[in-house]
């Protein structure tokens, strides 16, 4: 078993052990990838102080989001094709989540079901909804994510348009995979990854396979999906969403501290500063970027969540510096789950939580709580 001490390993033996496509899928951007590679190197640009000589223990990294306890203020950000990235990978991401003391949340566009997900955890999870044309579709989804009592609707805005993923169209990814000579030459390579799909029970698309209109099986979805993103999404949609919901609403995909305001006087119970990881808007300003300017707007008002390029605790610490409440980890605990499973997501946790931990010590703060913008030096013009 290789050493892994950082996300980058993780991401190393995802590279060797999944299909290219599935890989590819998770760790591509769209158009130019300019955004996707900021929300990265932007973090790079900010700076830490260091503080010593101040009393370190009894530390703690908990908190809670959206009113619930949480180990660390991480959590499983939605990420569809999940169960392509591993077997049951829905299942074992929800898992390590449950046993770490983080949220998950479930994508629209998962392989493993609300249902799967629901009957092999304990703790709450959230779902992720996708606003569709298809109102038989929506009404009955919602009613499922009732009945597995999810603990939040995760709604997420930027993505009624789909930004084209280059890698993507040239790797003809599908789920399952097609089988053209260069896939199955792939395939044979990634033996870990064929034993588990071969051994999975799971009804590829749980969530939307056999229970939207015209979608009987997973040749007949794609083309659903294709033209089934509602381009009306609107405030007026939103708020019907929330009222057939009913419980707790998080809005995904706020990048403009214009959209915050509305967010926020429209009573969301949490909003996502998120460029969806670099796969929509091409040439956004990255969201660690745009953070800042979202609290300065609406940070007394809404709990302000942030994601999109987070790959170390001292990322998170910096997020948190720059008032984030909590962040969403996408493709950092999918390296994981496609290294090794729940043990990879696990891992990814643990990696994140430990160099959380230590560089909160280095800064002299104990409590994620106190992290504020004296933890950091900001390159000028950076606000
Ligand atoms: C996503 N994301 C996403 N978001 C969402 O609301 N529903 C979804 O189905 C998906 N699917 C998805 C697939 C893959 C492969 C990735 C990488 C991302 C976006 C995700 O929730 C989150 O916003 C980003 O992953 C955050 O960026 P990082 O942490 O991956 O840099």
């Amino acid at each position: 078993m290789p050493v892994v001490t950082c996300i980058e390993d993780l991401k190393r033996l995802h590279k060797a052990r999944t299909p290219k496509m599935f890989y590819d899928y998770a760790e591509s951007g769209s158009y130019t990838e300019q955004t996707f590679h900021e929300n990265t190197t932007d973090f790079s640009q900010i700076r830490l102080r260091q503080k010593v000589a101040v009393d370190m223990s009894n530390r703690s990294t908990a908190t809670d989001i959206i009113g619930m306890p949480a180990a660390m203020p991480v959590a499983l950000a939605p990420v569809g094709l999940t169960g392509m990235q591993h077997a049951d990978g829905e299942i074992l991401a929800a898992r390590a989540a449950q046993k770490f003391g983080v949220p998950f949340c479930l994508s629209t566009m998962s392989i493993c079901s609300i249902e799967d997900v629901a009957e092999h955890t304990s703790a709450p999870f959230m779902f992720q909804l996708y606003v569709m044309k298809d109102q038989d579709f929506l009404a009955a989804i919602i009613e499922r994510a009732k009945a597995a009592k999810c603990s939040a609707l995760v709604l997420t805005l930027d993505l009624q348009i789909l930004g084209q993923r280059h890698k993507d169209l040239k790797n003809g990814l599908s789920a399952p995979p097609k089988f053209t000579l260069p896939t199955l030459l792939d395939l044979a390579t990634r033996w870990r990854w064929g034993m588990g799909m071969m051994g999975t029970k799971r009804r590829f698309f749980g969530n939307i396979v056999g229970h939207a209109k015209g979608v009987g099986d997973t040749s007949s979805l794609s083309s659903w999906t294709a033209e089934q993103f509602d381009e009306r999404l609107d405030w007026d949609k939103i708020a019907k969403i929330r009222e057939m919901w009913g419980g707790k609403l998080i809005l995904k995909g706020i990048l403009d501290p214009e959209d915050a305001q509305i967010a926020a006087d429209f009573g969301a119970d949490a909003i996502i500063v998120s460029n969806h990881g670099g796969r929509q808007l091409d040439g956004a300003l990255s969201s660690i970027r745009m953070l800042p300017h979202i609290v300065d707007a609406v940070g007394d008002q809404v709990e302000i969540h942030m994601d999109s390029g987070i790959r170390s605790g001292q990322d998170v610490l910096k997020a948190l510096a720059l008032g984030a409440h909590s962040t969403w980890i996408g493709r950092a605990f999918i390296h994981g789950l496609g290294a090794m499973g729940e043990e990879g997501v696990s891992k990814a946790l643990e990696i994140i939580h430990k160099e959380l931990d230590t560089t909160m010590a280095l800064c002299g703060e104990r409590r994620v709580q106190d992290l504020g913008r004296q933890n950091l030096l900001l390159p000028e013009g950076f606000l």
